[in-house]
């Protein structure tokens, strides 16, 4: 029940009384009421597949709408895609928000105006530009396991400063992630409430349902949505399992830049996206990733520049094979621009999307990262998948498009690069059964073997 006074309401629309009081279709399960009542200034709640998480998240941004005192109060709903919160969160808002008088929707921006001032936007995180300068004074973050982790806290997070807003994120696990990193964060911090809740112990979902469920989707997707397992393989992954292998071999480490050794870099070129550069050195039969970085809305310079400030020795720059195109604007490629800032450039090969993910497979498990430097791109890395066919119940063939593609596919043209590199030698033996990357020394044709030198 929503209590409106005459001062919230359009001039002339109430004439008598102080207040109009209007219900709305919602009531709150146990779990949902528990949270409306305990929620601090940030909240990370972590629920299994059909709680009711966007229900409760919608009706709680109504209800902050209509309370708050500020003027023009600013309020956003966001899922990690447009689509999403389209498909899911705006009907929801048009029903809960039915009974509210001089309530106005705008179906082309997606945003509900209030009878007091107060908007709601509902975003998606992939359209991150649309929220820079936003000012708000509380914000939904809807599946927050999907969403890349800078949208936070380079864009949403400062939004909130303004007025002091408040944050819910709100979700389902899907590995270690932004999630995990806000829900780890939140214990024991005064102004944040955490709360993870298992399908068994909230009972919303029928324990027949529950046990078909876990029939069909195996142990490890059940864990994930219904469960309280953090860490079980991203469902549609294609290097989520692989790195967890690798992490438990202790290949994710400390491990160092070597002066001694030549570093390569690969690049992932973003117009309005991403540019990522991971650098990487070779030493028998492994790759080392010793630093990763990545930015946007910068010109091609800035990257050269920070490549260059490094200290690292450098044999080659690897960039996408579309990197040789004439750019509109200067009509010189981004190789020809990079070359005259002092970077010796290589093209990646143009293979499909597919074969290099398989290379990428083939050379993760020789792969060893530095944890900190490489932060961020292991997370896209991880979080890099195929997009699964509910309706088909088949995985897709293609990777899906989001935050994690610009690392991942950089990743990529790296893996490429030391393929084909190994796949010219000439002198190579048996080359029917030989593995691109298995240039462990005992694989070596000549003494000194190693891509980075030839
Ligand atoms: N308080 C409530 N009263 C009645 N039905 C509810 C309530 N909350 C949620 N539901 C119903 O439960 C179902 C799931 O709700 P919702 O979509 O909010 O869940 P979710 O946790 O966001 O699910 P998903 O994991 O699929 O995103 C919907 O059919 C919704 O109508
Ligand atoms: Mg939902």
């Amino acid at each position: 029940m929503l209590m409106l006074k005459k001062s919230d309401l359009p001039e002339g629309s109430v004439q008598e009384e102080e207040t109009l009081t209007v219900t709305i279709p919602y009531s709150p399960r146990p779990l949902q009421a528990m949270f409306h009542q305990n929620l601090k200034r940030f909240n990370v709640l972590v629920c299994h597949r059909r709680f009711g998480k966007t229900v409760f998240s919608v009706n709680e941004l109504i209800r902050q709408a209509m309370a708050c005192k500020r003027t023009r109060p600013q309020y956003a709903f966001i899922s990690p895609i447009m689509k999403q919160s389209k498909r899911n969160a705006w009907n929801m808002f048009k029903e809960f928000t039915a009974p509210i008088p001089y309530v106005k929707f705008n179906e082309s921006e997606l945003r509900i105006d209030f009878p007091n001032g107060a908007i709601i936007h509902v975003l998606g995180a992939d359209n991150a530009d649309a929220l820079r300068g936003l000012y708000l004074d509380g914000v939904v973050l809807d599946e927050v396991a999907q969403m890349d982790p800078d949208v936070w806290t380079k864009v949403i997070r400062p939004a909130l400063s303004d007025r002091r807003g408040w944050g819910i994120f709100i979700g389902t696990k899907e590995g270690k992630n932004l999630f995990y990193d806000l829900y780890e964060q939140a214990e024991g911090r005064e102004d944040w409430y955490r709360s993870l809740i298992t399908a068994e112990e909230s009972g919303y979902i029928e324990e027949g349902e529950l046990t078909a469920a876990l029939e069909s989707m195996g142990p490890d997707s059940y864990a994930q949505e219904y469960g309280s397992a953090w860490d079980s393989a991203i469902k549609g992954s294609y290097y989520a399992a692989i790195i967890s292998q690798i992490n438990e071999n202790g290949q994710i480490n400390t491990t160092t830049w070597d002066p001694a050794l030549p570093v390569i870099t690969a690049w992932d070129i973003g117009m309005k996206d991403k540019t990522c550069i991971w650098f990487a050195q070779t030493k028998d039969g492994n790759v080392y990733l010793i630093d990763y970085y990545e930015n946007e809305d910068e010109v091609l310079g800035h990257y050269a520049g920070v490549v260059l400030a490094k200290p690292y020795t450098y044999k080659h720059h690897i960039l996408p094979h579309d990197a040789k195109q004439r750019s509109f604007d200067t009509g010189r490629t981004r190789v020809h621009q990079l070359e005259s800032l002092g970077l010796r450039v290589h093209v990646a090969a143009k293979l499909s999307v597919i074969d290099g993910i398989n290379s990428v497979r083939v050379l993760l498990p020789k792969c060893h990262f530095n944890r900190d430097k490489c932060e961020a791109g292991l997370k896209a890395l991880k979080h890099y998948r195929t997009e699964y066919d509910a309706l088909k119940q088949i995985y897709k063939e293609v990777p899906r498009h989001d935050w994690s593609s610009h690392a991942s596919d950089a990743f990529r043209y790296l893996a490429m690069e030391l393929r084909t590199t190994v796949k010219r030698r000439p002198t190579m033996a048996n080359t029917a059964k030989y593995d691109p990357f298995d240039f462990a020394p005992e694989h070596k044709t000549t003494d000194e073997w190693d891509p980075l030198t030839q």
